[in-house]
């Protein structure tokens, strides 16, 4: 139904899906769990002083970053194709904030490439921390785009 009282109409479909399941939501998962995962992995190097440490963190900075980029991909298509959600202010915070994370989280993967363990302390473990609170920023913007504003959950025909 048509909401006129409300200039941005409530809800919206998908059109970068697989089967009608928008394909954001399905790869986001991965970076979300990776990004969380190296400064875990990162705070038990700085404990431990292990070297399996050190390369688990390279392996899941790298990981983070580049399943980080294929869902910011989904993301800014989604985005760029349903005029409905960029009409949202939502979406456009979800989208600088997910920016700042990509940006984040290719630079801690790119400082583990020369010496994985020399780069933990300090500057690797920021990082980390960083990542993981812009992960909660970016995560709590989308799941407002998803459950507040219903963004991606319409059928087709149930669209304006
Ligand atoms: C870089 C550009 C990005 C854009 C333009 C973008 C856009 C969107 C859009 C439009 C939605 C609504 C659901 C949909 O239509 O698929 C969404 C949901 C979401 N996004 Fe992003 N996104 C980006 C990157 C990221 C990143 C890097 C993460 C986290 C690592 C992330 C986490 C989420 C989460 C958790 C949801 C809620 C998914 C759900 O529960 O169904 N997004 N995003």
């Amino acid at each position: 139904m048509k909401q006129f009282a409300d200039p941005v109409p409530h809800g919206t479909t998908t059109r970068v899906a697989f089967f009608g399941h928008p394909a954001h939501a399905m790869l986001v998962p991965f970076p979300i769990a990776f990004l969380v995962a190296v400064f875990a992995s990162d705070l038990a190097w700085w404990h431990w002083s292990d070297p399996f440490w050190a390369r688990m963190s390279l392996w899941l900075a790298g990981g983070g970053a580049l399943c980080g980029i294929l869902a910011g991909i989904a993301g800014t298509a989604e985005l760029l194709a349903v005029r409905d959600i960029r009409r949202r202010a939502a979406a456009w915070s979800h989208f600088v904030v997910a920016v700042m994370l990509l940006s984040v989280g290719m630079a801690n993967w790119g400082l583990r490439l020369g010496d994985a363990e020399a780069a933990i302390v300090p500057l690797g473990l920021y990082l980390s921390g960083l990542g993981v609170v812009l992960v909660g920023v970016a995560g709590w913007l989308g799941g407002t785009l998803v459950f507040e504003h219903q963004v991606g959950v319409l059928s087709e025909d149930e669209e304006d």
